[in-house]
């Protein structure tokens, strides 16, 4: 019975420990991040096959008001961060209440679409969602990320060094 019991318990925290993306935080001067899930992403790197879209979803504290926020999205590659083209990086009709006040906890869903004439290379994304009356970052992370041109193609992993993932950004 006990053992049974520590299985479970065993299960639990392991899968909670997986359902979240690995990444790093990269100065969330305003706020701070409680979680952060990405489709299809438990370990790191992300995959992200071209021609699809992922949905991230971003739960913060605000340590500051704003009447609005706004989100950017980067690749980070070989340290040059590019932007990526966002339809509308307004964050509060990414499901964030507007105006953010102090202490309020919002979960940010955003979606990520992954061209077929992107690259297939490996690199970083940085996701910031911003307060705009202060211009500083309510949460700003990374996550090393690889893109393939289908589930078939393991070469296109190459650029990343085994247990290094995040070593490589400081
Ligand atoms: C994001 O949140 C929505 C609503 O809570 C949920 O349906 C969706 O599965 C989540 N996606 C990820 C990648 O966590």
């Amino acid at each position: 019975m006990l053992k049974l019991f520590i299985l479970i318990a065993l299960s639990c925290s392991i899968n909670s420990i997986w359902a979240d993306t690995p990444f790093k935080d990269c100065g969330s001067e305003l706020g701070t991040i409680q979680s952060f899930t990405v489709t299809d992403c438990p370990t790191a790197p992300c995959k992200f096959e071209k021609g699809k879209t992922y949905a991230m979803n971003l739960t913060f504290t605000a340590k500051a008001p704003s009447k609005t926020a706004s989100v950017s999205i980067h690749g980070v590659i070989g340290g040059i961060p590019v932007p990526f083209p966002l339809p509308d990086p307004d964050a509060c009709k990414m499901n964030v209440k507007c105006p953010v006040n102090q202490n309020d906890k919002n979960e940010a869903s955003m979606s990520l679409p992954v061209l077929s004439s992107y690259p297939s290379i490996s690199l970083y994304v940085k996701i910031e969602i911003k307060a705009d009356d202060q211009h500083q970052d309510y949460a700003c992370l990374t996550f090393p990320a690889t893109i393939t041109s289908g589930s078939g193609h393991k070469r296109n992993l190459v650029g990343w060094k085994k247990g290094k993932l995040f070593e490589m950004l400081d």
